[in-house]
């Protein structure tokens, strides 16, 4: 479906404004996981060849999955599977409802391929999202991959009350997914990311570890910006040990620009917020590398950023990545990415030589 989407589908949607387009996928796509017909159609388009690997305990059939941010109210979850994907990640949730930032607040940089967004957590808050995944689960559509959710701090909740708006949504969820994403790194909520923080985030890790001693525990991980120098990161790496994190996912969005003498990209490029795609392909891959390094390729890691094709999958893997996450890909290149990419990750572990992905992960 690449020729179609690009030449069909996305010339329609782009000549809207990129919140109402997305708004409008989702509606469909909502409406589609209802219908075993329409779900059953669009797995014999999209589905995706199969390529398992386990990470932290949990059987994945495909190393790629949708990255948080794309169904922030649970809209779409039997969806997304049918397109392809080896799991999803959905969220951000916030303990409290939140509206987000005023609109407009998604901006696509065509020419570069590109998304800047400052929406700001805008969710159904964490009960309303897990009476939304029970309702899948109670229609029998609930996805056999992998669903992970990512928490986001209500803006409401001060800073130094962070540990238990986290630990709340957590408690609420804990039954509802596979695994947890503590996001502390969108550049859209007022001084999150200052939650990278040791101190701060050992007191967010350890609240939601709390909440955590079950029979059944999830694994935690946590998603770090690409704008983090390497001594911060292994700040945050020195807590995996202690508070038992499964997973880093790497990278959010960059609140860095590149250059460009385009005034179309100089003007989206001039809006707030965090940027994804393409441009941030490079940071973020060296940011998986460091931490493959540095815990000598014991922590699995999620690599995000810029992952459009086959060869940007390979280059996180490569760099250290167990699994592989895309949302502005998703939107450029439309729902046939997944099965573009494990197929062309199939052809590349023939040709590498390589017995399986996991042989392949932090090989260069
Ligand atoms: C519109 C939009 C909303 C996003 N919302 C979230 C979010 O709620 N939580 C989160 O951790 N990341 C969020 N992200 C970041 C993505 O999950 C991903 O880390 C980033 O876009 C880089 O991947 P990409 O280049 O494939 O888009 C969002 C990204 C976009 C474009």
């Amino acid at each position: 479906m690449g020729w179609p989407y690009r030449k069909l589908v996305r010339p329609i949607l782009f000549a809207q404004d990129a919140e109402r387009a997305h708004d409008l996928t989702l509606k469909i796509l909502g409406r589609a996981g209802q219908s075993k017909f329409a779900c059953a159609a669009l797995n014999s388009f999209f589905a995706a060849p199969e390529l398992p690997v386990e990470v932290f305990g949990l059987k994945f059939q495909n190393p790629v999955g949708l990255a948080a941010g794309m169904d922030k109210f649970a809209a779409a979850v039997p969806v997304w599977e049918k397109l392809g994907l080896g799991f999803c990640e959905l969220g951000a949730v916030t303990w409290y409802a939140q509206p987000g930032n005023p609109r407009p607040r998604m901006f696509r940089a065509v020419a570069d391929e590109a998304i800047v967004n400052r929406m700001g957590f805008n969710n159904s808050g964490a009960e309303a999202v897990a009476q939304k995944l029970v309702e899948w689960k109670k229609l029998g559509l609930w996805p056999d991959h992998p669903v992970g959710i990512n928490l986001g701090k209500s803006k409401m909740t001060p800073l130094e009350k962070s540990a238990e708006d986290y630990a709340n949504s957590f408690r609420v969820l804990r039954e509802l997914a596979d695994f947890f994403v503590v996001n502390v790194s969108s550049p859209n909520t007022p001084n999150l990311r200052q939650l990278q923080d040791q101190a701060a985030l050992d007191e967010i890790f350890a609240a939601i570890q709390e909440q955590n001693r079950t029979q059944n525990s999830k694994p935690i991980l946590v998603k770090v910006a690409p704008d983090l120098s390497f001594e911060a990161l292994d700040e945050i790496l020195e807590l995996v040990g202690p508070r038992q994190i499964a997973g880093i996912v790497a990278t959010n969005t960059t609140i860095t620009r590149p250059q460009t003498s385009d005034s179309r990209l100089e003007r989206i490029y001039s809006e707030t917020g965090g940027l994804s795609g393409q441009p941030l392909r490079v940071r973020s891959t060296e940011i998986i590398r460091h931490v493959f390094r540095q815990t000598r390729g014991q922590l699995p890691i999620i690599g995000v950023g810029g992952i459009f094709n086959a060869d940007d999958a390979w280059e996180k893997i490569a760099a250290g990545a167990s699994l592989v996450q895309i949302y502005t890909g998703l939107v450029f290149e439309g729902p046939g990415i997944a099965k573009k990419i494990v197929g062309g990750l199939i052809q590349k572990i023939k040709k590498t030589g390589v017995r399986n992905l996991k042989e392949a992960v932090g090989s260069a």
